[in-house]
């Protein structure tokens, strides 16, 4: 049992610092009570009693720790077709624009990508644009910092109620129904799976390991959880790794106007390079 389940101000700085220092989230005040209660699962399952104990333990074993301990502070909220209209431009002038370009390959970067509502529903709207005409090859690389929601991206495997947002001619094609302990699930078909590869990457890391430029990133609701500085670098970097024809889609309640010149806006938080 615990016996000191508040977290003191003194162990949330130093625990924030360590947020901080990985993540790159700058957690304010206010977010004290939210870790708390994130965390208390964590300290139930290792049978430590105090938050300080915890810290403790974080620091003895950082290397593996650490893991855990970011993927219960990071906020996962994510949607298929979320922020719809960013769908709609895709299909309206950026498939156009790449189908013009007539590419053998088409690269897309779903960077925090959660869960994986989002680059299958990437991989949706990408299939059906090209379903009767000459596709180019469709590999959309999607990376988050947490591991656990990496797994349910890579299972693919979603609640009926996580469908709501999607058309069904998209479900009947897309997706195979599943009755679990008689519950409805809706699992991604092979189809989409195949053009979607998920990896860890921090996005706060120094470099990359990926090759070659994308030519549509999208970045979305990400960077509210970063400060200034490190936003600044993420988008260095996103300016090297997108095409000097590509598109940077950010999340709605986003803005980078501050943060770089190296972007021009081009739609609702959607940029183009600054060339
Ligand atoms: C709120 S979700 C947004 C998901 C999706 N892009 C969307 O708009 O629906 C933010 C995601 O960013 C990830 N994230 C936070 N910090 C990160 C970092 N430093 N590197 C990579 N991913 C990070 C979180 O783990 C989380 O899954």
């Amino acid at each position: 049992m615990l016996n000191n389940y508040t977290l003191s101000d003194s162990d949330f700085n130093k625990l924030r610092e360590i947020v901080y220092k990985e993540a790159g989230i700058k957690l304010s005040d206010v977010k004290k009570v939210l870790v708390q209660s994130r965390l208390l699962k964590r300290l139930r399952e290792l049978k430590i009693v105090s938050f300080s104990d915890y810290y403790d333990y974080l620091i003895a074993n950082y290397e593996t720790e650490k893991i855990n301990f970011i993927n219960l502070i990071t906020t996962n909220k994510t949607d298929f077709f979320r922020e719809k209209d960013h769908f709609e431009f895709m299909k309206d002038v950026i498939l156009p624009d790449i189908e013009r370009k007539n590419l053998s390959e088409l690269r897309i970067w779903s960077a925090g990508c959660s869960s994986g509502e989002e680059p299958y529903t990437i991989a949706m709207v990408i299939k059906e644009y090209f379903k009767n005409k000459k596709s180019p090859e469709i590999l959309i690389l999607a990376t988050d910092i947490d591991t656990q929601v990496l797994q349910k991206a890579k299972d693919g495997l979603y609640p009926e109620e996580h469908l709501a947002p999607v058309e069904e001619r998209y479900i009947k094609t897309y997706f195979s129904r599943e009755v679990i302990n008689g519950e409805i699930y809706y699992r991604v078909n092979d189809s989409l799976k195949e053009c979607v590869y998920f990896r860890r990457l921090n996005l706060l890391q120094e470099q990359y390991p990926m090759k070659k430029q994308f030519d549509i990133i999208f970045c979305r609701n990400v960077i509210i959880y970063f400060d200034r500085d490190s936003q600044r670098k993420l988008f260095d970097k996103f300016y090297n790794y997108l095409k000097d024809d590509g598109y940077l889609l950010i999340g709605h309640s986003e803005n980078i106007t501050n943060v770089t010149d190296k972007f021009i806006l081009h739609g609702r938080t959607i940029y183009r390079k600054a060339l």
